[in-house]
């Protein structure tokens, strides 16, 4: 590493400590000393060499790592959780002692792609709604609907029946099934139980939901519980689409 003086929060991140801004929240909390001195201010620098401990435990920059992984359902996405449930980190060997965390969530009972990571960096930029990232969800809803009625319902944008509005969403492709319909949409949002809660909002419901695509990084050939390490130049050119 090379980017000394570095902010205190950037650099938790790099030790594994969780998303930038959770390491904010640490700092503000009081939880972090430098060379002794407890500081509450994210901004402050930490340089090479300094002392740096996180409630009491010395954190030092870990390799960062990156991985893509085929949830199953059954496993929550949090990165902290005293209910005794399984982590989606689990599924990585050493995943907790890496400081691996997922970026964004899934819930309980959604299957498919996500990213996991030590590096908060990263995390930090696929998830913030400035990055635009692109997700496409296969769901299987409630009821017979046509593409055109789809396309019109969705693509205009809808008003989610708590709070909010989300736009951009994309039909890609559906497939009648009968009684349910088959439909998979692409959109940038990364809100809680987001496409539930469009689906819901248009009179359906969500039976089966999986991730199938994030950005121009595709779930075909992962099976269920499946993950491959992947390198930080493939999350910068398929997930956040750089150059
Ligand atoms: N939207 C949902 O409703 N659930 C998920 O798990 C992901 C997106």
């Amino acid at each position: 590493m090379t980017e000394y003086p570095m902010r205190v929060q950037k650099y938790l991140a790099r030790c594994g400590a969780g998303p930038r801004r959770k390491c904010d929240i640490m700092v503000i909390e009081g939880r972090v000393r430098i060379n002794g001195e407890s500081i509450e201010t994210p901004g402050t620098l930490v340089n090479e060499g300094d002392h740096v401990l996180l409630d009491g435990k010395i954190m030092s920059p870990l390799k960062m790592r990156y991985f893509l992984l085929n949830k199953p359902a059954g496993y929550v996405c949090v990165n902290n959780d005293s209910r005794g449930r399984t982590w989606v980190v689990d599924l990585i060997p050493k995943g907790r002692e890496l400081g691996l965390f997922s970026v964004g969530r899934l819930d309980l009972d959604t299957t498919g792609l996500i990213v996991i990571t030590n590096d908060g960096e990263i995390g930090n930029r696929i998830s913030h709604p400035s990055s635009m990232v692109t997700k496409e969800y296969r769901a299987l809803i409630r009821g017979h609907w046509t593409v055109k009625e789809l396309i019109s319902r969705l693509e205009k944008g809808v008003d989610l029946l708590d709070r909010g509005r989300v736009t951009g969403i994309k039909v890609v492709k559906v497939v009648d099934e009968g009684e349910t319909t088959r439909i998979s949409i692409t959109i940038h949002e990364g809100r809680k139980h987001v496409v539930k809660r469009i689906f819901k909002a248009i009179g359906s419901r969500v039976i089966e939901l999986e991730r199938t695509a994030i950005g121009d990084q595709r779930i075909e050939g992962m099976n269920i519980g499946e993950w491959v390490e992947i390198d930080h130049d493939t999350i910068s050119k398929k997930i956040l689409g750089e150059v």
